[in-house]
């Protein structure tokens, strides 16, 4: 079962960090050029958010289920240790934050009226998500 969530909690990232680099590209072109907001840029922000969820459970999962986040939440050095911090408290909060702003950009677009807000508020929303999401992967064992 670890073997399983490990796997997918590895591959996800691919997908859900190509998603919002796509998304976050057209929707800044779209922006830009006036367009309108159809049905399948919703699809796409849609998708994004499914991803996103998705790796949050699978993470979530791996927390109470890995050997690696045990081992850093049972060490006496959780927090003096970089390693130990960062798959006990670091990566795991950011993540949570980054997911619950790609939820809120995702939310407060569909409420915006006009096309170019609704841009406008996704890209922001998963541009800063993006960002968090990058800074506290764990480099050192992602890519493999
Ligand atoms: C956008 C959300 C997330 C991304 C992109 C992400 C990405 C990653 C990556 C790339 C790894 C390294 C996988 C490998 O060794 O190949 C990892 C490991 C891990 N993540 Fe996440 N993660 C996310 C959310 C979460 C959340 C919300 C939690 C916990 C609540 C979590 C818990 C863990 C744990 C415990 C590991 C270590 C697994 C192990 O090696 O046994 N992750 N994550």
């Amino acid at each position: 079962m670890y073997t399983g969530f490990k796997h997918l909690h590895s591959f996800l990232p691919y997908l859900l960090m190509a998603a919002l680099v796509i998304t976050i590209i057209i929707f800044a072109i779209k922006m830009s050029k006036g367009s309108a907001y159809t049905a399948a840029d919703k699809r796409l922000s849609l998708i994004t958010l499914i991803l996103a969820h998705l790796q949050f459970v699978f993470g979530l999962v791996l927390y109470f289920i890995s050997p690696v986040s045990k081992a850093a939440l049972t060490a006496e050095t959780t927090m003096s240790d970089a390693t130990n911090r960062l798959y006990a408290v670091e990566h795991p909060l950011t993540m949570l934050v980054a997911i619950v702003l790609i939820t809120i950009g995702y939310s407060k677009a569909k409420r915006k009226e006009m096309s170019s807000a609704k841009f406008k508020t996704v890209a922001i929303f998963f541009a800063i998500a993006l960002i968090l999401a990058l800074v506290r992967i764990p480099w050192n064992v992602w890519p493999a």
